[in-house]
């Protein structure tokens, strides 16, 4: 039984995806009651003040892999470990990854994503399902998913060749399922023929350190794979996510299908709008692995601003993380191999403020803009809005208290991670939580975590939400573009081929 609690948050300003204003925000028993002026708080109500904070719909993140099995290891921020680090920066519901091993059953695979995080989260979060395998079964579990386990996305991966990527014709098929399903396809889009290709001549050539990572899967790679998910989805008339765009080239490829009326999302990662690549060719090997991720950062120190530009403009949607972490001597265990060095990095914790420091406070976005990148958009795509993503009468109390003017230099040795690096080591950044509430319960002020673990829920979400508007017609109206047309039958000569 979860023990909510009432709070009045008196004197901020409300910060919605679409709009400003002066407001205070009462919430009772975890749902927003009331918004509006000069509100007067019930007896027993605690009372916060926000008065030069924005208050803003808890941050979402849709990417986060927490003790993920992966690469002969498990990444070590766990569900509990995860979204403290999650609330310590704004961020109140995360979308995780359930990856079935190929054959395995997804239904299986679902209930021990369940089990591993219904006990330790300290605050509600959903579940897309990767595919990552095809035939009559995952069809059948696919149906099984949506309409009694409340997942309505399913990713799949173009990349990790002999482990979790599917070919053409199998993303065919499932992307068919997801439309039937009213599903949303992910895409992890990098070729991975051509990565294997280019990790065996990388090696070939002498180069087994985590420069080699970038190097064997430069971003045509990337462009290219992102460019055939999109035409597959689009030969099927389904909405197609792509996760983690990493490359310019990759942004341009999604840039270019929006331009010409297709479906497409795109979700750039705290990683790719704040670092560059360069640091995997850190003489550190340490400091070098800890930036191996797929598809990887890209050495372009200009990458960065152009994602954030390509937010700003509604080219791209979703600020994700992939927060997947693994220490030092995890990642040893590429050291004399860097295809073996366990992918991934952190991002859960600091997304919020790299989105701020790199977004509004470059003037590329405002405040409502920030809202939209790390709330809302994923509320709407994801289908949990407005349950999430907005401050509004009945909307869920998932509220953060966002001090502007508020600074703190990133370091391993202040964040709530497990993991011992921190991408962003040394960055300085202006915008930061302040207070984090979930439920309407505080979990974070003072720079002290108050979280409960197992307190948070699953939320289910129902397929045939908003990336699937209108694509009904869509398909109507192609339908009229593909007509028979009517013609005398040919009665001329036909070639006889048993004659010489
Ligand atoms: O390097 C990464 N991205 N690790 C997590 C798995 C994935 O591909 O999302
Ligand atoms: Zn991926
Ligand atoms: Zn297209
Ligand atoms: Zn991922």
């Amino acid at each position: 039984m979860v023990n909510y609690v009432s709070i009045l948050i008196k004197n901020g300003t409300v910060t919605n995806d679409d709009h400003q204003c002066k407001s205070d925000v009462l919430i009772i028993d975890g749902k927003i009651k009331d918004v509006g002026l000069n509100l007067v708080a019930p007896a027993g109500v605690q009372v916060v003040d926000a008065t030069d904070k924005l208050v803003i719909p808890g941050g979402i993140d849709p990417h986060t892999h927490f003790q993920l099995p992966f690469m002969g290891t498990v990444a070590v921020d766990d569900f509990n470990i995860g979204t403290q680090a999650a609330v310590s920066g704004g961020t109140t519901f995360v979308i995780d990854f359930v990856i079935p091993t190929k054959g395995q059953s997804l239904l299986e695979a679902y209930d021990q994503w369940r089990s591993w995080a219904d006990p330790k989260v300290n605050h509600d979060y959903g579940l897309h399902v990767a595919i990552t395998w095809w035939g009559e079964q995952v069809s059948r579990e696919m149906e099984i998913l949506v309409k009694e386990r409340g997942v309505s996305s399913f990713k799949v991966f173009m990349a990790y060749k002999n482990a979790f990527m599917v070919n053409d014709e199998e993303m065919y098929h499932i992307f068919k399922r997801c439309k039937e399903l009213g599903a949303l396809a992910q895409v992890h889009a990098e070729n991975g023929d051509l990565v294997l290709e280019g990790q065996k001549k990388i090696l070939a050539m002498g180069i087994t350190g985590p420069e080699g990572h970038e190097l064997s899967r430069p971003e045509e790679l990337e462009a290219e794979a992102t460019n055939r998910a999109i035409t597959i989805a689009n030969s099927v008339n389904t909405p197609v996510y792509i996760v983690h765009v990493m490359s310019k080239g990759a942004a341009e490829v999604i840039r270019h299908h929006r331009g010409k009326g297709h479906r497409v999302f795109g979700e750039p990662i705290a990683a790719g709008l704040g670092v560059d690549g360069q640091q995997c060719w850190n003489h550190d090997w340490r400091h070098a692995a800890a930036y191996v991720m797929g598809p990887p950062i890209r050495p372009d120190p200009t990458t960065k601003e152009y994602l954030m530009d390509m937010l700003a403009t509604g080219d791209l949607h979703c600020v994700g993380t992939d927060n997947c972490t693994f220490c030092a001597d995890q990642k040893a265990m590429g050291k004399d191999d860097f295809t073996r060095i366990p992918n991934g990095v952190n991002g859960v914790e600091d997304r919020m403020s790299i989105v701020w420091e790199k977004g509004v406070n470059t003037g590329k976005l405002t405040a409502c803009d920030f809202v939209r990148v790390t709330s809302t958009a994923a509320a709407k795509i994801f289908n949990v809005y407005p349950q999430k993503g907005r401050i509004a009468i009945g909307c869920d109390g998932d509220v953060v208290l966002w001090d502007p003017k508020a600074t703190k230099t990133i370091s391993a040795a202040t964040h709530h991670h497990a993991v011992d690096f921190n991408i962003f080591e040394g960055m300085k950044v202006t915008g930061l939580a302040d207070t984090t509430i979930v439920a309407g319960k505080i979990v974070w002020s003072n720079n002290k975590l108050q979280t409960v673990q197992g307190s948070g829920k699953y939320i289910e979400s129902t397929a045939f939400g908003h990336p699937f508007l209108g694509i009904e017609t869509r398909d109507i109206a192609r339908n009229e573009l593909l007509f028979k047309v009517e013609r005398e039958p040919y009665t001329g000569p036909v070639i006889d081929l048993s004659k010489k």
